[in-house]
Parts: C-alpha cells; sequence; structure tokens
C-alpha cells in the first residue's frame, strides 16, 4: 500500500522524516510530492495511493476521480475546507483532520500579529500595550482556549463568543463567555477570528460588527479569508482610520487594501499560523498515525465525512 503526502506548502524536514518512520514502519511505501506547481503533478501521483496526507491542499471531485484506490485523507491540520467532503463520500473515502496538533503555532501567530499591529507595525512611533486591554476571541476551539491561555499571560481581560461550545467550558477556562455578536465586536479592542469557513461563517464579518469595535481596534484573522466581507472591510477601514487589520491570510483586495490602507494592515504571504517545526512534527505525525490506523485496523475516529 502507498501513502502519498502531497504538501503545496512543505512540512519542516524532521516532520517528514517522523511521518516516513510512522509509515514505513506500519510496512507501506511513501510517496512525497512537495511545492508542487500544478494539479497535474497532484492528479498523476495520486493514481496509485491507498493514503492520502495534505494541508490546505485542494481535494476535489477531480483529484477524487485520479485516485482510484484511494481509501483515506487525512488533512494534517483543523481547517478542512479544502476537501470536498460530499465527494469524498461518494468516492467512498474517508476524510480526517488532526483537531488541536497545531492549535498552539496558531494562536502564538496571534500575539505576533497583535503586538505588530499595537506597535503600528514597528514603524518607529509610540505604540501601545497589549496589558489590560480587552480581548475577544470568536469561536472557542483549540486555537481560541489557546489564545485565551496566553492572552491571559500577557495580562488581558478574555472573553468568548462561540454557540457550539457550552459557557461552562468557556467559565473553566478563566475567559467570559459572550453570546451576542455585536457586543463582543463592541467591547473588544482586540478580536481574534477562529471560525472555521463553512456556509454559515462565509462572508461573515465586515461592515457592521467591524465599525462596532472600540477606538484603535485591531481585527486579527488567523482563520480563513472567506469569513470576510471584503468590501465591508475595507469600507470599515475607509470610515474608521483608527482601524487595523492583521491577517494570516492574503486577502483576495490585499493590493488594493495595502495600498488605501498602509501601515494599518499586514498579510502573511503565505499562511504561516501552522508553520514550525513543533506543529509540522505533531500533526503530520498524527495524521500519518491515523492513516495507518484506518489503513490497518480500519479506525476512523476522526472521520469528518458522514
Ligand atoms: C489549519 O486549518 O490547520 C491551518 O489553517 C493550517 O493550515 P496549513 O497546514 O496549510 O498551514
Amino acid at each position: 500500500m502507498k501513502v502519498l503526502v502531497a504538501t503545496e506548502k512543505p512540512f519542516a524536514a524532521v516532520a517528514v522524516d517522523g511521518i516516513r518512520e510512522v509509515i514505513e514502519g506500519a510496512g507501506y511505501e511513501l510517496e512525497l510530492l512537495e511545492k508542487y506547481s500544478s494539479k497535474a503533478d497532484l492528479l498523476a501521483a495520486v493514481a496509485d495511493a491507498d493514503g492520502l496526507i495534505i494541508r490546505s491542499d485542494v481535494v476535489d471531485k477531480e483529484v477524487l476521480d485520479a485516485a482510484k484506490q484511494l481509501k483515506i485523507v487525512v488533512r494534517a491540520g483543523a481547517g478542512y475546507d479544502n476537501v470536498d467532503l460530499k465527494e469524498a463520500t461518494a468516492h467512498n473515502v474517508v476524510v480526517e483532520n488532526t483537531p488541536g496538533q497545531n492549535s498552539n503555532a496558531v494562536a502564538e501567530l496571534v500575539f505576533g500579529m497583535a503586538v505588530m499591529a499595537a506597535r503600528n507595525m514597528y514603524n518607529g512611533t509610540s505604540g501601545t500595550e497589549l496589558k489590560d486591554k480587552a480581548i475577544g476571541i470568536h469561536a472557542f476551539g483549540q486555537v481560541g482556549r489557546n489564545v485565551a491561555r496566553i492572552a491571559k499571560g500577557f495580562g488581558m481581560e478574555v472573553s468568548a463568543l462561540d454557540p457550539y461550545c457550552p459557557d461552562e467550558v468557556i467559565v473553566e477556562a478563566g475567559v467570559k463567555p459572550v453570546h451576542d455578536l455585536k457586543q463582543l465586536y463592541r467591547d473588544n479592542k482586540i478580536v481574534s477570528l477562529h471560525i472555521p469557513a463553512t456556509d454559515e461563517t462565509r462572508r461573515s464579518v465586515g461592515y457592521d460588527l467591524v465599525t462596532l469595535m472600540p477606538k484603535n481596534g485591531i481585527l486579527v484573522n488567523t482563520a480563513r479569508k472567506e469569513v470576510i466581507d471584503e468590501p465591508g472591510l475595507i469600507k470599515a477601514l475607509e470610515e474608521r482610520p483608527d482601524l487595523k487589520y492583521v491577517a494570516d491570510i492574503k486577502p483576495d483586495a490585499a493590493d488594493e487594501m495595502s495600498e488605501k490602507f498602509a501601515g494599518r494592515v499586514f498579510f502573511t504571504p503565505k499562511k504561516m499560523g501552522a508553520q514550525t517545526a513543533e506543529a509540522n512534527i505533531n500533526a503530520g505525525i498524527a495524521a500519518a498515525r491515523q492513516t495507518v490506523a484506518y489503513l490497518r485496523d480500519g479506525i476512523d475516529k476522526f472521520k469528518v465525512n458522514k
């Protein structure tokens, strides 16, 4: 049996070594397709793969059609909006993610970017500190929980909104639960987005919410670009020159925003939240173990498709 690791944005070499150890240790063959530049390369490589490990690589009908022997796709990471779940189910392919494995890395980047924005992108002028400021965590999943833990170390006031997470979990983490989305934006100088990209959340954060933010508000997006209503955000930034937007994902309107809002916006050139050796090792090895567990023993604990 063959397991293909297809990563347009490669794992750290040390993580690849760990993945190899798990896959080859189980007696399977490992094929590595890194930094591929065309979908055709992926289609060719996946043709005889029994298992597939990916990151944000797109697995759609075309890929699944080409993958005649495929039994499982593991997204080494949290968000699986890059995989067509319906098509996977129709092709009899199990889809899994590796929840929590890269969440600390993403949470640390939230603060890397929040400090940068609070210090005026390090332009030499006086900025502000995070201590005693209020941070609102929009969705209290694995990343949101790590953000809360780190925020407390900064001495921040922490609140969170998550309709899918019981209040007790939020309270137990020492965080104030918020139930009104508008209140989350109104009350917090920093809002950090951790909602997945779903039909419910796409383009859900825009003008109406962002303009509620207090003076000198900072919106931090390490989630997905799709959750932002970009025309709405642009309008908000035009009307409110005090607001800043920092994101680990280049918006579609990155050029326009960088030009119009120089010094108030920052975008990583590639998604960098999970790009640490630790996160690569954690997520990559978890993905390899889950792949083996399914191929060898039929265990599908982290299955996300029906
Ligand atoms: C995730 O959903 O796990 C993160 O967005 C990381 O994505 P990446 O593996 O493409 O860096």
